[in-house]
């Protein structure tokens, strides 16, 4: 099946960086919002991230004019009823994923495969309330989406071998490399990152070490590109939290089991960047 139109479902810091990384690949791609100041504040973070790397001089202006014509926002899901390939990005809420599977379904052409970029729920549930489980799977990229180079592609029980083959090509066209991994909790990368998050934290909890040594130790002597209190603000700590608790719900080890820190930080809306302030102030 050949793709030349793609759907993105949310604009947040994940839909629009896979929104963005869509359009550079030379795909029509529209992305839709609930709320159109949702979709602005997106679509203003793609389009800065083109202008830095205008500026920069990685890209040329016929490059950032076509990227920037490749790309729709809408408030409609039946805009994106001509997709060949749909993505969504919106919260990491089941119930949420529930409600929008079947609307996507209803409102898509029959062959529109249906991805989910969740990085831990179950995706087998989102295709089974659907009438095409076959062509339903998860893309799950990594932030940030233009930068990381891998993406898992998850496969559930019931996705057709077309479906993986299809979405790996569509990976490769991205400039990602793919892996493919079964539909359990975590995949492959969050079942390996979580506990090691996890464990940061609680490491600071206990006062073993200040935030600033944890981070510098695993940086520099293990080569990472930032310490784990430092991803953990940079992937949002609710984000973390979400993870955590559905990998703990799945195999109940206490490796999984977020720490009293991370949920009260959370509670007291300490986000990580996004919000201002999570293990560091922005
Ligand atoms: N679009 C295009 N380019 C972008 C960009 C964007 N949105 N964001 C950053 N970049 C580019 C920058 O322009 C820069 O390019 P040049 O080197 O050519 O100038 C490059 O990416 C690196 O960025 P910076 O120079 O700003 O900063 P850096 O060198 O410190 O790298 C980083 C930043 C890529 C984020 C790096 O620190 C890193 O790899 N960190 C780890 C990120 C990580 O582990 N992500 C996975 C999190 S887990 C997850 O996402 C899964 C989940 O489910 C929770």
């Amino acid at each position: 099946m050949e793709i030349r139109k793609v759907g993105v479902i949310g604009c947040g810091l994940m839909g629009s960086g896979i929104a963005q990384t869509c359009a550079q690949a030379g795909y029509e791609t529209i992305v839709r919002e609930v709320a159109q100041d949702f979709l602005d504040k997106g679509m203003a973070r793609i389009q800065g991230a083109w202008d830095m790397m205008l500026q920069k001089g990685k890209i040329n202006e016929e490059q950032a004019r076509d990227y920037k014509n490749n790309l729709r926002g809408t408030l409609d899901t039946k805009d994106l009823a001509d997709c060949d390939l749909v993505i969504e990005a919106v919260i990491e809420n089941m119930e949420e994923k529930l409600r929008l599977f079947p609307a996507l379904d209803n409102a898509l052409k029959p062959e529109t495969l249906i991805l989910s970029n969740t990085s831990s729920l179950n995706i087998t549930q989102m295709g089974a309330v659907t009438k095409r489980a076959d062509k339903v799977c998860g893309l799950h990229f990594f932030n940030p989406a233009p930068v990381m180079k891998l993406v898992e592609i998850v496969r559930t029980i019931s996705t057709s071998d077309e479906t993986i083959e299809t979405v790996r090509a569509f990976a490769k066209s991205l400039g990602k490399t793919p892996v493919v991994a079964k539909d359990t909790a975590g995949f492959i990368v969050n079942f390996l990152l979580i506990p090691y998050l996890l464990a940061a934290v609680r490491m600071y909890e206990n006062g073993l070490a200040s935030k600033e040594d944890i981070d510098a130790a695993m940086k520099l002597g293990c080569g990472y590109p930032m310490g784990p209190l430092t991803l953990l603000d940079y992937v949002g700590l609710d984000t973390t939290l979400w993870a955590a608790e559905a990998l703990y719900e799945e195999f109940k080890e206490p490796l999984y089991a977020p720490s009293p820190l991370l949920r009260r930080m959370v509670n007291s809306g300490m986000l990580g960047r996004k919000s201002g302030r999570g293990f560091y102030e922005y």
